[in-house]
């Protein structure tokens, strides 16, 4: 364990959750225990983000999230937990207690340290003669050696193992350069550099921490990139490249773009908010981080089918994160280098004042499906483009595209006005029903939202919640006999929870704090707060508990039969003991 309790307890203390979300979200209304204010990590128009201080703890029940305010810190700043535990010590004026005990920390620190010093030595290789070929490269792509060093750009040498034995020599291990993913091992047992010839770009997050590399061959070639693997520091789905520098941009916008010369590219135009995702499409933890830094992004993906696609799904992700996104349209050239190589960054500054917003980016997108001259065709633009309208949350909003639309086909505005306020009238409709069907299907409110935690059984599951409800109320029930194992569980999210509460019981650690998000998933915690905020009847607590244990050991025992051959006397006997229970 790495912080103690006691210290997780201070810093809670010394954080109170009301405080800490303050600072997010507006918390305007009050109901009992409660104070709700609009959830921050979902889009929603009525608050259903509940903070309880009492409890020190928050609950989202639209989106499910929840947790302790370390939690939220996780959350909101995109942190892991360590450095979550740290902003809250930070801002309470706490001092981190001393970590040397903790491998994983010392692991961490080391590797960093080790990323850092192959930063410089591929830096420094750019000025060896074996260097030239690189800089010939770049003087080939036209980024100046100013715009190398703002970026750290570096060259690997073309050598089996120069890297490994300048790290060597700094009293690194191979075993070390092989964690972090800078040198492999060979079938005869020995390492080599993995970057071997290659135009080095070191991904650096925002605290400056250099966490990983991409490397471009020189010239033409397969795989045109290679990139650090996901190591105790560095993982693709939560960092940007050059999101270090685009966050002290003062621009008011984050250009999002595709590839790693084109930010390069872009900055050196003077365009100094531009970042690229790391080889992947978008995703939700990047647009998230983003939103930390802008509240508007303009993609300039490649000019071609992959980048318009991937364009669609960071609009979705980030629609939802309450960002205005714009796209830009490049024309004439495959990339925002291309563009600004071509045509000068004057150009590329019209085309970003002219960029698109995203209605008029989809409305363009259903339009060049049909051709408006063949009259099925246009039937079925209407159809699609006055859907797309009446989805717009605003009447003039609405109004303004339904007259676009209108002169787009060529047919009387009334018309088009009409058809889209039928539309949204349906879709209202239908959000309405959805949501009273929500509410009086317990059975499938109940469900987590999360998709990976769905209950197989549900059945089994609510039992397995009432007993991590009741564990965590009364801890001295997990020490009673003939508690099931965790296997017996059908929800293995809840056979986790289960499983750390009874290992917590067993030392005499608290079930209750915030410590617990060390040892349970974001969304594992989630889960337990929501399972917690459940009226439970006091005083029942052992009646209950040999309820949920009855449940729990029936339905395992009937998903394993289900598999087994037909035991007939023991089904004969379960029955007289299901009459008995009626009788
Ligand atoms: P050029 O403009 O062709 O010089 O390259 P670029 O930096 O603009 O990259 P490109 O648009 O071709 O690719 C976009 C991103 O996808 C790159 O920055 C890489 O992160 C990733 N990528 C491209 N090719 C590969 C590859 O072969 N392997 C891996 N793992 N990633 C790649
Ligand atoms: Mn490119």
């Amino acid at each position: 364990m790495a912080f103690s309790e006691k210290f997780i307890d201070d810093l809670v203390a010394r954080n109170d959750i009301v405080d800490v979300v303050s600072g997010y979200v507006r918390l305007s209304k009050r109901s009992g225990a409660n104070q709700f204010g609009l959830c921050p990590f979902h889009s929603e128009k009525t608050p259903s983000f509940s903070v309880n201080q009492e409890k020190q703890i928050y609950h989202c029940f639209g989106c499910g999230k929840g947790g302790s305010v370390i939690n939220f810190i996780m959350e909101i700043e995109n942190l892991g937990y360590r450095d979550a535990v740290a902003f809250l010590a930070r801002r309470a004026g706490m001092t981190m207690p001393e970590e040397q005990n903790d491998a994983e920390s010392r692991k961490r620190v080391r590797m960093l340290a080790l990323n850092k010093d192959a930063a410089r030595f591929f830096y420094e290789q750019l000025a060896t003669p074996a260097g030239k070929r690189a800089g010939d490269y770049m003087a080939q792509r036209r980024i100046s050696p100013a715009t190398a060093r703002n970026f750290g750009i570096g060259y690997a040498p073309d050598s089996w193992d120069s890297l490994e034995k300048a790290m060597r020599q700094k009293g690194y291990t191979d075993f070390e350069l092989a964690d972090a993913g800078l040198v492999r091992r060979g079938k005869s047992g020995g390492f080599y550099d993995t970057f071997r010839n290659r135009l080095m770009f070191p991904v650096i997050d925002v605290r400056g921490n250099v966490i990983g590399f991409s490397g471009r061959i020189l010239g033409d070639g397969e795989p045109k990139y290679m990139n650090s693997p996901e190591t105790l520091v560095f993982n693709k789905s939560r960092n940007l490249f050059a999101l270090n520098l685009a966050k002290k941009s003062k621009s008011g916008y984050i250009i999002l773009s595709e590839g790693n010369i084109d930010v390069v590219s872009l900055h050196q135009a003077g365009f100094d908010s531009a970042v690229a995702s790391l080889g992947t499409s978008l995703t939700p933890e990047q647009a998230r981080l983003l939103s930390r830094y802008t509240n508007q992004v303009i993609i300039a993906y490649d000019n071609d089918g992959a980048g318009l696609k991937a364009s669609q799904r960071a609009i979705t992700i980030l629609e939802k994160l309450d960002v205005k996104v714009k796209v830009l349209r490049l024309t004439g050239a495959k990339d925002p280098d291309e563009f600004i190589k071509a045509k000068g960054p004057e150009a590329f500054r019209k085309l970003l004042e002219g960029s698109e917003n995203q209605v008029d980016y989809r409305l363009r997108g259903v339009t060049e499906k049909y051709d408006l001259s063949v009259d099925e065709q246009k039937v079925e633009f209407l159809k699609e483009a006055t859907e797309l309208v009446a989805r717009l949350p605003g009447l003039v909003e609405r109004q303004v595209y339904a007259m676009r639309v209108a002169s787009l086909a060529g047919v009387a505005e009334e018309l088009i006005t009409q058809e889209v306020e039928r539309r949204r009238k349906r879709l209202v409709n239908r959000a309405y029903r959805e949501e009273e069907r929500r509410q009086t299907q317990p059975e499938r409110q109940s469900q987590p939202p999360e998709k990976e935690l769905r209950y197989d059984d549900p059945v089994s599951a609510r039992a397995e919640e009432g007993m991590i409800r009741l564990l965590s109320l009364e801890p001295e029930l997990g020490a009673r006999p003939g508690l099931p194992e965790a296997e017996r569980f059908s929800s293995p999210a809840l056979a986790r929870i289960y499983g750390v509460l009874r290992g917590r019981i067993a030392r005499h650690e608290s079930v209750s704090g915030a410590s617990l998000g060390e040892e349970l998933s974001g969304a594992e915690m989630s889960l337990l707060v929501r399972i917690q905020q459940e009226p439970v009847d006091f005083g029942k607590g052992d009646r209950a508990l040999q309820d949920y244990i009855k449940i729990i050991q029936d339905r395992c025992q009937q998903r394993t039969e289900k598999d087994a051959p037909l035991d007939l006397r023991a089904l004969a006997e379960r029955q007289r003991e299901k009459g008995k229970r009626y009788e």
